[in-house]
């Protein structure tokens, strides 16, 4: 027997911290007015200096807010999987501090290495686990600590402004329903741009003392990114991989009820939206209050969504995202 997974469950938490486009005047050469025509952001959250914030700690809030509202308690998730590109330690992941900080039983915990694409990966490899009746519920979080890795001068303004911090959660749980939860997911990737979007150090080739020798012309551990390549293939790449969705389950740009795309600049969003001739109601957006917080965004938008009545009973969710990597992917859901 085959069975389908939907989600029970979904929270999120972002830091207090509002930092607009004029605090980031004042770190380096930039401008309300070029952030938010170019990226449609007008402000973020930042964990402030001195918090003990990170990934792990967001993911937890977020998680405990989506196990209560699954109805359900911490011991009944049987897995945990967490997407993040800015975990606590290079290892172990941050899923293990899940499980310490949420005292959850000894289940398993998997940390996705996708980027933008993360929450995408992590609910489709959730789904599979649900699928074949291996487990009956999953968290799965998203969460990013982007502004202490950020390069905060005029250097490294093309990447810094428009990345924010935050986590979401859902609980994904077994259904018997094969008409609703998860209808299909795609997943892609193209390692020959992995240099495009990267962050190069610290890892296994340049270790930690090699960075602290050559602190201050050593750029290569803050995230690179060439933007205009990153645009370009992420407007062709999502309207492939949502085409691949649709297709796949015989659904037509106008039946969706919902669409969230990663929230990696508002351009690419609004460049979708009119390729696929939807409508504003069929789209949500929220880049605008929390920039982009990789594998965080597309759950803190659907949790946000969904918090505002946006997603109701037998709703057709389309989910779909680009990023490092390259990856990409899609998942459609019925409600
Ligand atoms: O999250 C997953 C993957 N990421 C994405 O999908 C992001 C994709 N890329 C983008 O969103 C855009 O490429 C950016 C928002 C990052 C950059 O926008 P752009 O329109 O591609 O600008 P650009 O990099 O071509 O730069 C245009 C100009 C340059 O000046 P010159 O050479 O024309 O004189 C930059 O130096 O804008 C300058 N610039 C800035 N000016 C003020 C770059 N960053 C800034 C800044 N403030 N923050």
């Amino acid at each position: 027997m085959m069975y389908n997974s939907r989600i029970t469950g979904m929270g999120f938490f972002v830091p207090d911290n509002v930092v607009t486009n004029d605090n980031l005047t004042k770190m380096m050469d930039t401008s309300d007015e070029w952030i938010q025509e170019r990226t449609g952001i007008k402000e973020r959250r930042w964990i402030p200096e001195g918090s003990d914030e990170t990934s792990a700690t967001m993911g937890a809030k977020a998680a405990k807010i989506a196990i209560e509202r699954s109805g359900l308690s911490k011991d009944d998730i049987d897995f945990i999987v967490f997407a993040t590109l800015s975990p606590d330690y290079y290892f172990p992941g941050c899923g293990v501090q899940i499980q310490e900080m949420l005292e959850m039983n000894t289940i398993g915990a998997l940390d996705v290495r996708n980027q933008c694409s993360g929450f995408v990966y992590a609910l489709s490899v959730a789904d599979q686990f649900i699928k074949t009746g291996m487990y009956k519920h999953i968290l799965v979080i998203g969460s990013e600590y982007h502004s202490n890795g950020l390069d905060k001068t005029t250097r490294g303004r093309g990447v810094s402004v428009i990345f924010g911090d935050g986590a979401g959660a859902c609980v994904l749980s077994r259904t018997e329903d094969s008409k609703k939860g998860i209808l299909s997911s795609h997943l892609h990737s193209e390692g020959k741009y992995a240099d495009k979007l990267i962050v190069a150090s610290p890892s296994i080739k340049h270790w930690v003392p090699e960075i602290i020798a050559n602190e201050k012309e050593d750029v290569s551990y803050f995230p690179y990114m060439d933007g205009t390549f990153v645009f370009k293939n992420a407007v062709v790449r999502f309207s492939e991989v949502i085409m691949e969705a649709l297709t796949a389950n015989q659904v037509r740009p106008e039946d969706i009820d919902l669409f969230i795309p990663h929230q990696a600049n508002l351009r690419i969003s609004q460049f979708i939206q009119q390729k696929f001739k939807l409508r504003d109601d069929q789209v949500y957006n929220n880049i605008m209050k929390y920039g982009n917080t990789t594998a965080a965004s597309i759950i803190i938008a659907l949790t946000e969504a969904w918090e505002s009545g946006k997603v109701k009973e037998g709703d057709i969710v389309l989910l779909a995202a680009f990023g490092s990597g390259f990856t990409w992917g899609s998942v459609l859901m019925r409600w």
